[in-house]
């Protein structure tokens, strides 16, 4: 089985035969850079670990005004939302990277989760730390400034996507600049500038679709 799923929540708690038997119950589906593989408001029917990829989760205001509640790799899981409360999908899922999916039917797993409690705590685990991230970013959305939410939005993506070089901690986060300011709750011109300036003061790298963090002390700092 892929290395990245046995630390998935849904596998943690599974030995080897279990976690190989629940895997083959599983369907893979290839989802194409920029194609949704759900979208807000649709029914939901399946849950998702992520193998390969990038995956945004995004919302639309009224206005047609986009949000991203959070941009998701290799190992974590999305659709849960549906599955323990059942209505609609909460957020509209589109690869940003070309990406591999395993997906898995609310009907089989309700069932099956009845019969293991412990993975059921991990589901709620996994559930809890993502109220906790959500918390503390509506709070620095209140008490931050937009260069700190920028730069603690460098932080959690170089956590998920960076890989460590000789010069610093290379993220290839894939997004545009619109995906990134959408991300972080302000507009693309004022995280442009936010950027420009860590840059300008030798913190950070620009590069398209990806950053090198040349000084994550200060930027962990300036991000509060
Ligand atoms: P669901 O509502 O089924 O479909 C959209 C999914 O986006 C949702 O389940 C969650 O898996 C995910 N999601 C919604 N809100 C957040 C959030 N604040 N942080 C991370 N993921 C989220």
């Amino acid at each position: 089985m892929e290395d990245v799923l046995s630390q998935a929540p849904l596998f943690v708690a599974l030995n080897d035969e279990a976690a190989s038997a629940l895997r083959s119950t599983m369907v893979e589906v290839k989802i194409s850079r920029g194609d949704d593989l759900f979208t807000e408001g649709d029914p939901g029917e399946h849950l998702y670990v992520i193998v390969k990829g990038k995956i945004k989760l995004g919302t639309t205001s009224g206005d047609g005004r986009e949000s991203l509640l959070a941009v998701l790799g290799p190992g974590e899981m999305f659709g849960e939302l549906s599955l323990f409360d059942p209505g609609p999908r909460t957020a509209t899922a589109t690869a940003i990277t070309d990406s591999v999916v395993l997906g898995l039917g609310h009907e089989d797993l309700v069932p099956w989760l009845s019969g293991r409690p412990v993975v059921s705590q991990e589901l709620l685990k996994a559930l809890a730390q993502r109220l906790r991230r959500t918390n503390e970013a509506l709070a620095d959305l209140v008490f931050s400034d937009v260069p700190g939410r920028v730069a603690k939005a460098l932080i959690e993506l170089s956590e998920k996507f960076g890989t460590r070089r000789d010069d610093g901690l290379y993220v290839s986060h894939d997004m545009t600049q619109e995906e990134l300011a959408q991300l972080v709750g302000a507009s693309r011109e004022t995280v442009n500038k936010a950027l420009a300036e860590f840059a300008q003061r030798g913190w950070v790298r620009l590069e398209p679709r990806a950053i090198l963090l040349v000084d994550t002390d200060r930027l962990t700092r300036r991000a509060g």
